[in-house]
């Protein structure tokens, strides 16, 4: 028997042997690289400001310590939490950014190739009114290589194109601790 991808194992074999790639900053490894599922494990602490929006749905299995999505609908932030021990199927083109502020949290994530045509988009929010600060979208075809060209792109904009158009708050930019403080005192 021919079985690409072996023989079923233990996930969380798979886990502790894989420890030290769950760790920041990667904090995320493909469970099979190879196959045609996107399947991730992402651990903890990781916190960040850029907001997904995918095409495709997405499956959070959170299996150690809790997570949550802050969410953007309609023009306000919202969040939900992924508890230990559940699991969520999030919609296409929720707008979300995963927080994990737990060390040593672990969830395992699957998504799926993007259909041609299908692109995502990355989208950073003005911290105080929610209005847009900057996007870009990219037909993705690597989750570990197209999306960090994406953030270093956001990263080199200038304070003048991160200042929100509609409150003059300028955005952070990378300082993801400055833009949850100046998130939590407009709340
Ligand atoms: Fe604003």
């Amino acid at each position: 028997m021919d079985l690409k991808y072996g023989k079923p194992h233990s996930l969380m074999g798979w886990a502790d042997a894989n420890r030290a790639r769950l760790k920041p900053p990667v904090c995320n490894a493909a469970v099979f690289p190879d196959g045609d599922y996107i399947i991730n494990m992402v651990g903890g602490p990781n916190t960040r400001t850029d907001f997904h929006d995918n095409p495709t749905e997405e499956i959070f299995y959170q299996i150690k310590g809790n997570c949550y999505l802050n969410v953007w609908d309609r023009g306000k932030f919202d969040r939900i939490d992924i508890r230990e021990g559940e699991i969520f199927l999030m919609p296409a083109h929720l707008i979300h950014s995963p927080q994990r502020p737990e060390a040593g949290s672990l969830c395992l994530l699957i998504e799926k190739p993007r259909p041609l045509g299908h692109v995502d988009w990355l989208r950073w929010y003005c911290p105080k009114c929610a209005a847009l600060t900057w996007e870009a979208s990219k037909q993705l075809e690597s989750l570990v290589e197209d999306l960090p060209k994406i953030y270093a792109l956001f990263y080199a904009t200038s304070e003048a194109e991160r200042r929100c158009k509609t409150c003059g708050t300028v955005h952070p930019g990378k300082d993801y601790a400055a833009w949850h403080a100046l998130r939590r005192a407009s709340a």
